[in-house]
């Protein structure tokens, strides 16, 4: 199956087993925006508490914030937020449709890794075992003129953005010839930047009122609250502090379902560390990070690091862990080296000493941070088109499974009575009681068993319990395994056991 279809599969997947719905749905929605069904909001919730344990639970030296997602506006002119979050922005005179200049030349540049990738797959069939790859891609003729090619195109666009040299992007947008994928034509406005930022006012009469922000990310409230919390928690650098929330941001293109929104949520932890050990930190946060993925078991050759070469001016390191959505290798998660750029541009912002005192070193300093920064919903994404799979079991009929970690799924196990009568449903629904204290668990009667099988296979259960006439006579219970649809039978007091070890991770 192509990509794309697979794609859209996973959208509707999503909406007909309660996992994400279009906002506003009945107002024909709203682009950008999305809400969380019944399945989703568990799905996001059990992220959520996979990194908040392995940040906040496991590490003595993090500890937690809920900062407000209002903040004074000094604090977006301090983060370089007012004056420099922004994109640029282009338009196409004859479809009249925007597109952000950098992702126009983005696009263009994945098309020529595609004739890469093409090159690569060709020569692999061709050579067979022998095939080395990483010799052919810095040996054969086409791949390093396509190469050379991106480089280019790369380093053009980098001096262009970061000069904020707006011409020079849009001759970039010329010379390759790029033409609107609406209109397919080449008649472009000049480039011109827009500030991401959403903002509303606040106080009720226009004389009171003044401009503030919905955040742009969360960790500005952190820095703002670093002080606060060192001081209350009496913590010793190098310390964290970790957050979960919403960020808001007004993207211009909003495609690819929930990987690029306007309302999402994000979590991050800044790491404060002496000056002069950001770099080693910088290394462990990269490894550490990298693992938390892996350790859900979505397979290694999914993931992969970009080192940025364009450093933010605040920044002296950067990478991004970027996972292989049904659209491609894309940043899921960003961990950067920002120096002591947030908390001195606060102290000088706000007046007030945002600085360290070091026992050890019987010092002041500022603080240099590392932070750790993924998005919720592009995790979300991952999981669940990960573990999306269309199969084609033994008996030639058709199951849709999603094959989630386990320690993710939204329902642990389902309760399933054989029938309706003879006492089976009141003895299931004992077991659903006994289970439900710990587990999110479902009872379900309806339906012959294999079409409960598979409704649990698609919103990824993993396992299914059914109660049965044995059951009766002997407390015992059939346990069946979503991946492999194993089937067991067991006594009912070991099914905490079994569950257990299991949902770990
Ligand atoms: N505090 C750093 C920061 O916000 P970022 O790279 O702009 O860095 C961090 O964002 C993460 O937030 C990204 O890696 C991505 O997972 C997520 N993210 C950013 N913009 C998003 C959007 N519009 N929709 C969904 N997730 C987004």
């Amino acid at each position: 199956m192509k990509q794309e279809d697979l794609f859209k599969n996973i959208v509707s997947h999503c909406k007909e087993y309660g996992f994400i719905f279009p906002s506003s749905e009945i107002y024909d929605g709203l682009s950008a925006v999305y809400d969380y069904g019944q399945m989703g909001v568990e799905l996001k919730n059990n992220i959520k508490q996979y990194w908040w344990k392995s940040m906040v639970q496991y590490n003595e030296n993090i500890v937690g914030l809920d900062s407000a997602i209002f903040m004074h506006p000094t604090v977006w002119k301090a983060s370089g937020h007012v004056d420099a979050f922004n994109d640029p922005l282009i338009d196409n005179k004859d479809s009249k449709k925007r597109y952000r200049a950098d992702v126009l030349i983005e696009d263009h540049i994945a098309k020529i890794e595609e004739k890469i990738a093409k090159e690569v797959e060709k020569a692999r069939t061709r050579f067979g075992d022998a095939f080395d790859e990483s010799q052919f891609v810095t040996t054969n003729e086409r791949v390093i003129k396509h190469q050379n090619e991106i480089d280019e195109i790369k380093h053009r666009m980098n001096t262009a953005l970061e000069a904020n040299d707006l011409p020079a992007i849009k001759q970039l947008i010329v010379d390759l010839g790029i033409v609107c994928p609406i209109s397919g034509s080449r008649n472009w406005t000049d480039v011109r930047q827009f500030n991401l930022m959403f903002s509303t006012q606040v106080g009720s009469v226009n004389e009171d009122s003044s401009t503030i922000y919905l955040r742009p990310e969360t960790a500005q409230g952190i820095f703002i609250n670093f002080l606060n919390v060192q001081k209350s928690g009496r913590m010793k650098v190098p310390f964290g502090i970790a957050q979960i929330g919403k960020a808001f941001r007004n993207e211009i293109i909003a495609r690819q379902f929930i990987f690029r929104m306007r309302e999402f949520e994000q979590m991050e932890m800044q790491f404060f560390v002496r000056p002069g050990t950001e770099l080693e930190w910088f290394k462990h946060w990269k490894e550490t990070r990298l693992n938390w993925h892996l350790a859900l078991g979505m397979g290694k050759e999914n993931y992969r690091f970009h080192d940025h070469e364009k450093l933010a001016h605040y920044a002296n390191a950067a990478t991004d862990i970027e996972f292989k959505f049904p659209f491609g290798f894309k940043e899921i998660e960003g961990i950067h080296s920002r120096t002591d750029f947030d908390l001195s541009a606060h102290q000088k912002f706000s007046g007030k000493k945002l600085q360290y005192y070091d026992y050890e070193l019987n010092e002041s300093y500022t603080p240099y941070v590392i932070e750790t920064s993924i998005g919720l919903d592009r995790m979300f994404l991952s999981v669940i088109s990960n573990s999306y799979k269309e199969e084609t079991l033994e008996d030639g009929s058709e199951r849709v499974v999603l094959s989630l970690p386990p320690a993710l799924s939204p329902i642990k196990a389902a309760i399933l009575p054989l029938t309706k009568k003879d006492g089976l449903p009141e003895k299931a629904r004992k077991v659903m009681d006994m289970l439900k204290m710990d587990y999110m668990c479902q009872y379900d009667e309806k339906d012959a068993i294999g079409k409960r099988y598979r409704r649990q296979d698609a919103i990824g259960t993993p396992f299914c319990i059914t109660v049965d006439y044995q059951t009766l006579e002997d407390d015992t219970v059939t346990i069946r395994e979503r991946d492999t649809m194993a089937q067991e039978r067991i006594n009912i007091s070991e099914l905490s056991d079994i569950i257990n070890a299991k949902i770990r991770l």
